[in-house]
């Protein structure tokens, strides 16, 4: 599938008759099937009042950084900065919380509801460099339409 292919299947899935976590859960699988070089593909929310992140639904291998602190790491970052991070190379982040050996690069994009920071998709990659702005643009679409379902 390429972008508007992929774009169009999230659509008719986000209006589907789903329950959210299953519409979460569908755009994970779809994801990592579809981008071959997207080895992890999840989602992290803000644990309610707490300063972590949640991991909440994921493709991939599993990862015991189930709860990521509010500035650590590059989920945590995105969390405090609102802004989209590309890591071409996870080897040159110093506060870079590594799921394996195996992971080189990652991209996290923040989700807004009514303006507020409340999660994120990230995305783990095995190849370094691969992100390009047509990823930048799929997972802004993607998280735009996860915030029209928790708004
Ligand atoms: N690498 C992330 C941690 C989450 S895993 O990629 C699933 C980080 O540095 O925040």
């Amino acid at each position: 599938m390429n972008n508007s292919q992929l774009k169009e299947s999230i659509t008719t899935l986000i209006n589907s008759d789903n329950t959210v976590s299953k519409k979460l859960q569908v755009i994970c699988d779809l994801l990592k099937q579809e981008i071959e070089y997207y080895d992890w593909v999840g989602f992290y929310f803000k644990n309610g009042d707490k300063l972590e992140l949640k991991l909440a639904e994921f493709a991939g291998e599993p990862t015991e950084h189930t709860i990521i602190p509010f500035g650590k790491g590059i989920c945590g970052q995105v969390a405090l900065s609102n802004q989209n991070f590309i890591v071409p190379d996870v080897e040159a982040q110093d506060n870079y919380i590594s799921c394996g050996f195996k992971v080189k690069s990652e991209i996290v994009i923040p989700i807004f509801v009514n303006g507020k920071n409340i999660g994120q998709i990230d995305i783990d990659s095995h190849i370094v460099n691969p992100f390009t702005k047509n990823d930048k643009l799929l997972l802004e679409f993607v998280c735009k339409k996860v915030s029209g379902l928790l708004l």
